[in-house]
This record gives C-alpha cells, structure tokens and sequence, in this order.
C-alpha cells in the first residue's frame, strides 16, 4: 500500500477495487462486497489522511472520477461540479488561475476533493464545506444514487455527516458541488497572511503562492517525508474544561495569557495541540522509525521511511499520554485508522 497513503506505510492489502464513473460504483461496490470475507469495505481517498494497520483486511474501494464542468452564475458566481477522484490542489490551482476566490487558502493540501468533502479540509482559515453545495452519493444501504444538500451534511470543524457513527460505511461521495466567485473575497486572518493584506491588486494566486510558502516553512514534503498532515485534532474546550486547564496551567507557573488560544462562535476554547505537545517535549523527537516533525509537532511522520503502523501507533500513544498526564486534555486523532 505503500503508493496509496501519504504517510508511506508499507502495509498489506489484498484487494482493492477502483472505478472511474459514476455509474460504475453499483457494480464496483458488488464486487467489492463479493470480494470481502467480513464485510468489511473502506473508500480511499488521496490516502492523504490514513494510518494503515501492517496489514488491512478488508476491501479497499477507489473513487476514481476525474474532471469538473465550470458553470457561471450571475454576478461572477460558478457552480462547479467535481468528480470525487479529483486531486483537491489541482482543483484549487485551477481555480485560482481562473480568478475564483474562495478555496485559495487550500492550497498544498494533499488529498482528493472526496475526502475534502468527508473530512471537511480546512487551512489557514478557510474550510471546504462552507463552499459546497450539495455532494453526490451512493447509498450503499439503501442502493441507490442521492444528492445531499448542504443542510444535510453538518459541517463542523473537521467534521461532516459522513463522520458519524450512524453512517459508518453508508456513502460514497461521487460527486461535488461548489460555488466560489470571481467577487475580491480574500480571507486573511492568520497571521502570516496580513502580510499580504495591503498588495495593490491582490490576487487568488498571490495568496496561493503565500499559503504554498507558509505550508513549505512548516510541513514536511509530501514527496520527501511520510505524513497524514495534522495527526491530532485541535482539542475544543468547554468552559468548564478551561476552567480546569486553566488551573493546571497556573498550578505550572505559566500565564494562561501566554498560552495560544482561541475562542470559538459558540463559545468554546480550542487549543493548538501542536503547543501541548511542545511542551511536553516532543518536538522533532523519534522513537523507532516514527518521528514528531521538527517544525510543526502535530504533524506525526515515517521519520526514515521504514515506519510500522504499529510504530506510528506507540508514538500516538506516547504523546496522547503525556499530554493527558501534564494538561488533562485527552488529545484525539485528526486522522483515519483503517
Ligand atoms: N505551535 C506551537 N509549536 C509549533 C507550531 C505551532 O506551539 O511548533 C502553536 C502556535 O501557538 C501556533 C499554533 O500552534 O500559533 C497553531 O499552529 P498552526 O498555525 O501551524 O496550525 P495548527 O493549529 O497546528 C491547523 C490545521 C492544519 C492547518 C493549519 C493552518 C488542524 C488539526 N490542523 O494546524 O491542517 O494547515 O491549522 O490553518 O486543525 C491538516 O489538517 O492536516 C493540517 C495540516
């Protein structure tokens, strides 16, 4: 499996099931199902954000459906639909290219516009889901085609319905629906981008080149160094658990005005994971062959290439762990375990 995860595990699988249209996925999923001994069937992205077991023993099923029609709306405004197999960066380059504001701050991120739409891919405050408008599906329960509307899908951060436990296995994403515009809409609120903020005549692809140069000064290459991206989730805190982080904080002799943080809509306290887990130390450490990147510690990576799943585990373990013992937050996987 080692060409279908980013993280470069040289995990077992035995059968694998692609297609490339959309009425193909009946008849694929069939076969997948035919070909499983337990039931068991996973789509696969990109692989951009999946943890392989050393060895995976159901079927694994690739959306292959590639290319997107562009149809303009008034006032600038495009519907685009995209096949799910689409690579997400080459979609955001195009865009960018064309003059559409809306997923620039996307760039770089590895992984396919499917599971963008499943995992809600978000960057540099911009998420996917905010510009999707409904997502073609296969019901794989009730065997047939359906297009869920935005209000159906729940968005959240790092969240959608095809997350929830009651869909586990339900869907396919086939298709995507967005709508983005040529109307000057940049979104530059973190930090390094203000840079940018007062360029005469800014455009998408000049924050596309700033977010690729940030990205480059912070994540390994995905071509270079093994990665699922963020490993964990930012933790988001009630007020009742900041109250209790905050006293474990001051109990350390640390400032809590000093400690990164951020309020959310609803009133809620999310927390860079990659700050806990510097403090406990973990930065730019490595244990067998699994490593905590140098310059971004939630970024979990196959430090030499010839990382175990099961290596990749104890190291989850490990930070999650220390993390718990030090903060009392329990940190939570951002990505996939299959
Ligand atoms: N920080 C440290 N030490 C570090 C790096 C960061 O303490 O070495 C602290 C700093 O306080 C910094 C904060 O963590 O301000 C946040 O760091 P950063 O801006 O790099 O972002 P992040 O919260 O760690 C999230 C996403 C990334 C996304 C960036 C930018 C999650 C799980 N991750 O990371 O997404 O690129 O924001 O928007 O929400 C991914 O999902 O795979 C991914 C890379």
């Amino acid at each position: 499996m080692k060409a279908f995860n980013t993280m470069r595990l040289d995990s077992v699988c035995e059968n694998m099931v692609e297609f490339d249209t959309v009425e193909d996925c009946p008849s694929a999923m069939a076969l997948a199902e035919e070909l499983s001994h337990d039931g068991r069937v996973d789509i696969i992205g990109g692989g951009s954000n999946i943890v392989f077991s050393d060895e995976y023993h159901g079927v694994l099923v690739h959306p292959a459906i590639l290319g997107w029609d562009v149809n303009m709306l008034e006032n600038g405004a495009a519907e685009v639909v995209i096949g799910a197999g689409v690579e997400l960066d080459s979609l955001v380059s195009y865009l960018a290219s064309a003059g559409f504001w809306g997923l620039e701050n996307l760039s770089g991120i590895p992984g396919t516009v499917g599971g963008a739409a499943v995992q809600n891919a978000g960057a540099y405050g911009q998420e996917f889901g905010d510009f999707v408008k409904y997502v073609k599906v296969w019901n794989c329960k009730e065997k047939k085609f359906e297009k869920l509307p935005k209000k159906e899908l729940n968005y959240g951060y790092r969240f959608s319905t095809f997350k929830m436990l009651e869909n586990s296995g339900k869907y396919i994403v086939l298709e995507v629906s967005i709508e983005v515009s040529k109307k000057f809409n940049p979104q530059l609120s973190y930090g390094p981008l203000k840079q940018i903020s007062d360029c005469d005549n800014l455009t998408p692809v000049d924050v596309r080149d700033k977010i690729i140069a940030i990205r480059e000064s912070k994540l390994p290459k995905v071509d270079e160094v093994g990665s699922a991206g963020s490993y964990f989730k930012n933790p988001v805190l009630d007020q009742t658990e900041w109250n209790q982080f905050c006293d474990i904080i001051r109990e350390q002799g640390v400032e809590i005005d000093t400690v990164p943080h951020f309020v959310t809509a609803n009133n809620m306290f999310k927390v860079p994971a990659a700050w806990l887990i510097e403090r406990c130390d973990w930065k730019g450490k490595i244990l067998g062959n699994a490593g905590v990147w140098h310059n971004q510690p939630l970024i979990l990576v196959n430090a030499t290439g010839k990382a175990t799943a099961n290596e990749i585990l104890m190291l989850e373990e490990a930070i999650i762990s220390d993390v718990k013992k030090r903060f009392g937050i329990e940190l939570k996987p951002e990505v996939v375990r299959l």
